[in-house]
């Protein structure tokens, strides 16, 4: 079992911590934050995360595990006594397109001098290729004098977890190991064996893992545009995509066209970002942005179609977090729908059960329309009369915009062609199923 040290206790960085306590690693986490370690000490999750508020309950109570800040006193003896530093540092979008790495930047100044001969650094968060090698490496060797592979090892293991499901994806998901070394590369396998001793490990490069992380999100982020690509055309047709998607994909092997949806968060249209402006082309990726992105302009304008206009009229979003029954507003689309909204004239209200100051539900009241962005499952399961209930509203006076597909009486749905809809009941946009079909719910 291991001594380590987990910079940053985020999203990706708190989970883990817990796992490696778990399975009897002697855990530090160190975090900027005072507030949020100050929580992590009493055993209270700073955000919504399945499964790890009992996790953080026990390890809170155990002397193998500690949460720290950089003003605790016996830091700079916690950093000396790890045999692995694991890195969970956010590394957002600068206004060029590409990663801001300050919080490395801060972290690598302040423990560098503190740290063991043969310690084991690993790179978990999202970086840019060569990151690992050219920046976390470089700068050791350099301000230490001593050789990566020999005194000190570095190696990249990015973190593939969907928030919501950390800690299953930990137990779950196989481990990419990025080394450049055959030491490197085992000292950091054996950390992340700790997690399970048949856990599926694969062996890269540290640029070939960097890569391999960036891929895989520019990947996903590319069929959600196509996803929503595909929602547009079959509603210009008036074809029904849902209905597609169930014909196309079932039991079809080579299928698996996802679902469309509002789609960006903290690591999605971050990573694929990075990837168009890293690459001399880059239109893939630059269209999957534009796609998932001008999905609030369709958003806006079908609105003010359906409402004669946006000036004045009250409009309610409901979710803002980036993904369903999470608190993470992170990059969320609500925000520039809104702002669109907004300067459009509209009067505009979010209501978000999980996200502290837009949790009044009140907001509703009196609203011309109402726009389902985060289908958590407690707004998911209203039905017609909660939502004219809420917003105070005969169903005449009341448009609802549903882009997950969770409300079939909705007036429109993303993704389904007015041919295709329920009978919304209130007469404007709802026609019967011309093949008697039961929509799908
Ligand atoms: N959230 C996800 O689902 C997910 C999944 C895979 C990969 N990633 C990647 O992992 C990285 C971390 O993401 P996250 O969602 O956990 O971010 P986060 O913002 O939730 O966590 C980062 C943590 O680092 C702390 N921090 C900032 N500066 C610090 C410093 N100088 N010293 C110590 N702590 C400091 C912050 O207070 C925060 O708690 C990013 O690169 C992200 O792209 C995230």
């Amino acid at each position: 079992m291991f001594r380590v040290l987990c910079v940053g206790g985020g999203h990706v960085g708190l989970p883990l911590s817990l796992r490696f306590w778990q399975a009897g690693n002697d855990v530090t986490v160190l975090d900027i934050d005072p507030g949020k370690m100050e929580a992590v000490r009493r055993g209270v999750m700073p955000f919504m995360e399945q499964g790890c508020d009992q996790v953080l309950a026990d390890a809170s109570r155990s002397d193998r595990f500690r949460a720290m800040t950089y003003a605790d006193s016996d830091l700079d003896g916690e950093i000396a006594a790890a045999d692995h530093v694991v890195m969970t540092l956010g590394t957002p979008l600068g206004t060029d397109y590409t990663f801001r790495f300050d919080q490395y930047f801060h972290v690598l100044d302040r423990l560098v001098p503190h740290l063991a001969n043969g310690v084991t650094l690993v790179v978990r968060s999202t970086v840019a290729p060569h990151f690992t090698r050219n920046v976390i490496s470089a700068r050791v060797a350099a301000a230490r004098d001593c050789v990566p592979g020999r005194d000190f090892y570095v190696a990249f293991c990015p973190e593939r977890l969907v928030q919501g499901r950390a800690l299953a994806d930990i137990d779950d998901l196989p481990e990419i190991i990025g080394a450049d070394d055959p030491e490197t590369a085992s000292r950091a396998e054996a950390l992340f064996l700790t997690l399970g001793r048949d856990k599926v490990i694969h062996h890269v490069s540290t640029v070939e893992a960097e890569l391999s992380k960036l891929f895989l999100n520019t990947f996903r982020y590319t069929l959600f545009g196509l996803a929503n690509e595909f929602a547009q055309i079959s509603e210009q047709y008036g074809a029904d995509l849902y209905a597609i998607l169930e014909a196309a994909n079932g039991g079809y092997p080579r299928g698996g066209i996802p679902r469309p949806g509002p789609s960006r968060g903290p690591c999605l249209g971050k990573d694929t970002a990075t990837l168009a402006f890293a690459s001399t082309t880059g239109l893939i990726p630059h269209a999957a942005i534009k796609t998932n992105e001008n999905l609030v302009i369709r958003v806006a304008r079908d609105l003010s179609a359906s409402l004669g206009s946006l000036v004045n009229r009250r409009i309610s979003v409901l979710g803002r977090a980036f993904k369903a029954d999470t608190d993470d507003v992170r990059d969320n689309l609500t925000d520039p729908l809104i702002n669109l909204l907004d300067r459009e004239g509209a009067v505009t209200a979010v209501y978000d059960p999980f996200v502290r100051g837009c949790d009044d539900v009140r907001v509703l009241q009196g609203s011309d329309a109402v726009v389902l962005m985060s289908a958590h499952a407690v707004i998911a399961g209203w039905t017609q009369d909660d939502v004219l209930r809420l917003t105070a509203r005969r169903r005449d006076d009341l448009f609802v915009y549903d882009l997950w597909n969770v409300w079939p009486w909705a007036d429109r749905i993303l993704g389904r062609g007015s041919d295709n809809r329920e009978d919304s009941g209130n007469g404007r946009v709802g026609l019967a199923d011309a093949r008697g079909r039961a929509a799908p719910a």
